[in-house]
């Protein structure tokens, strides 16, 4: 079913209103899904029954969150990506005397994990503080725990490998009981926090930016004030890398950047 932009318009303000989430600038396709998704899953036949459930009760809108925004994520996400990590930016970020990252829109976690695993390996992980932030709790809290289904690892180690991994990646987990829990090692070092790209501002000054596959589900005006955002949290020359589906498109904030490599990895210009 689809929704008229009345409705949905209608709908997203009363979630604004009462929760203080902001989802107006949401691209127009994935909200109609996600809505649709949430009605399904809540066994409700209509926007205005979804909004009677989650207007009044926080807990309902606390699971309404946590299935409207897409969570898929994977470590070593798009290997290529983290080879070139690797190869092109570790090495420059290895000359910076301070090396904070921000991972951006970070769902349950395994992309920070994959890219703390790279710092390690690197002999940088001591050197770096890592934020991984996202908008829904849910997300974070999984994020925090580290904790990984033993049935997902086959298809990690294979992209880590894909990566270029060459160490023995057992010495990064402890399996328990069908699951795997990252080391302290890996954990100790990442800053877990609820951050809205879409109303909160900047917190630190970073070298390294990561925001992938979040932006897909923005419309254009949004990504371009997420944009800014992310220039003014840069320090000069550092850098920033979306998904690949992803780019910079207004003008303006293209020439602030370089283009580093087509796997959408830019670097602020000085
Ligand atoms: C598809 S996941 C991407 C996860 C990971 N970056 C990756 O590429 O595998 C999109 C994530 O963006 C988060 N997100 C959506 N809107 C956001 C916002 N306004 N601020 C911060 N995070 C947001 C969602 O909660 C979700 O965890």
């Amino acid at each position: 079913m689809n929704f008229s932009g009345v409705q949905v318009a209608a709908f997203l303000k009363q979630v604004n209103e009462q929760w203080g989430y902001d989802f107006s600038d949401y691209a127009e396709a994935s909200l109609q899904r996600r809505l649709q998704r949430c009605m399904d899953l809540a066994h409700v036949s209509s926007l205005e029954d979804l909004g009677r459930r989650i207007f009044t009760d926080r807990k309902a809108f606390d699971w309404f969150l946590s299935h409207f925004t897409v969570n898929v994520t994977e470590m070593f996400r798009d290997p290529d990506f983290y080879a070139c990590l690797r190869t092109q930016i570790l090495p420059v970020l290895e000359t910076f005397p301070n090396i904070n990252i921000w991972h951006a829109g970070c769902s349950s976690g395994e992309e920070v994990y994959s890219l703390a695993i790279l710092l390690h390996e690197h002999n940088l992980l001591s050197r770096c503080r890592i934020y991984a932030t996202d908008l829904n709790p849910a997300n974070l809290e999984k994020a925090r725990a580290g904790i990984i289904p033993v049935a997902m690892l086959k298809e990690y180690i294979h992209n880590y490998r894909q990566s270029g991994g060459i160490g023995e990646f057992s010495q990064y987990y402890t399996a328990r009981y069908g699951n795997a829990i990252f080391s302290k090692e890996l954990r100790d070092r990442i800053t877990f926090l609820q951050h809205n790209l879409v109303a909160d501002g900047v917190f630190n000054e970073f070298q390294l930016i990561l925001c992938r596959n979040v932006f897909i589900y923005f419309n254009r005006a949004l990504q371009e004030k997420v944009l800014e955002l992310f220039v003014e949290s840069l320090s000069p020359l550092g850098y920033l890398a979306l998904g690949t589906k992803e780019a910079i498109m207004a003008p303006n904030v293209q020439r602030r950047f370089e283009t580093v490599s087509k796997l959408k990895i830019f670097r602020k210009k000085y």
